[in-house]
């Protein structure tokens, strides 16, 4: 199924509750069910989100960001992560995600000195200035329990 109708775009959600058609295309795309972080109220406060919404105003495509601080060469360095990227598919190839990233990174431009994600298609984020480094873990040896601690 495809439709030719202009999304509307929309990046003033007020709440948690505000963003409910957000989380049910991650729950459509991603079969991922996000409702438990509301009712909890474990929602990151920094997540804002970049959608577009269709006549019946339900959300078609969507890309989100976070802030964090990461420690980049033994510095302290604000940073803001890009997730919830999604395009339904009856909306895809018509450039709805590219152009909510494109609007993201200005957000992200203007209020950090760094942006990341990660990702299974680098391809995809490549032409907007992305480029995939090296991810490293470490992994230390067993604990050892101290028996004298109180
Ligand atoms: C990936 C996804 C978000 C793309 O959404 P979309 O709205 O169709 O993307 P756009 O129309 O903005 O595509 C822009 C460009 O990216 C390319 N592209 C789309 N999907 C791609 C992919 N998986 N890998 C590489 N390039 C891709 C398009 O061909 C287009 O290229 P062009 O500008 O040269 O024509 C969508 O397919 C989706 O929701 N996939 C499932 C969820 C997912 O994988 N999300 C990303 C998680 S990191």
């Amino acid at each position: 199924m495809t439709t030719s109708a202009k999304p509307t775009y929309r990046d003033d959600f007020s709440s948690p509750e505000d963003r409910v058609e957000v989380y049910k295309l991650l729950r459509d795309v991603f079969d991922v069910d996000v409702s438990p972080l509301q009712e909890l109220e474990l929602w990151d406060p920094t997540y804002r989100a970049f959608s577009y919404l269709d006549a019946d105003g339900s959300c078609v495509a969507n890309v989100a960001t976070f802030t964090l601080v990461l420690i980049v060469n033994g510095q302290a360095v604000k940073a803001m992560g890009i997730q919830s990227v999604a395009t339904r598919p009856a909306w895809r190839g018509r450039g709805l995600s590219h152009d909510l990233l494109r609007r993201a990174l200005l957000w992200c431009d203007r209020n950090t000195q760094l942006t990341f994600l990660m990702t299974s298609i680098p391809g995809f984020y490549e032409p907007m200035g992305f480029r995939t480094i090296p991810q490293f873990s470490y992994v230390g040896s067993k604990a050892h329990r101290c028996e004298n601690v109180r």
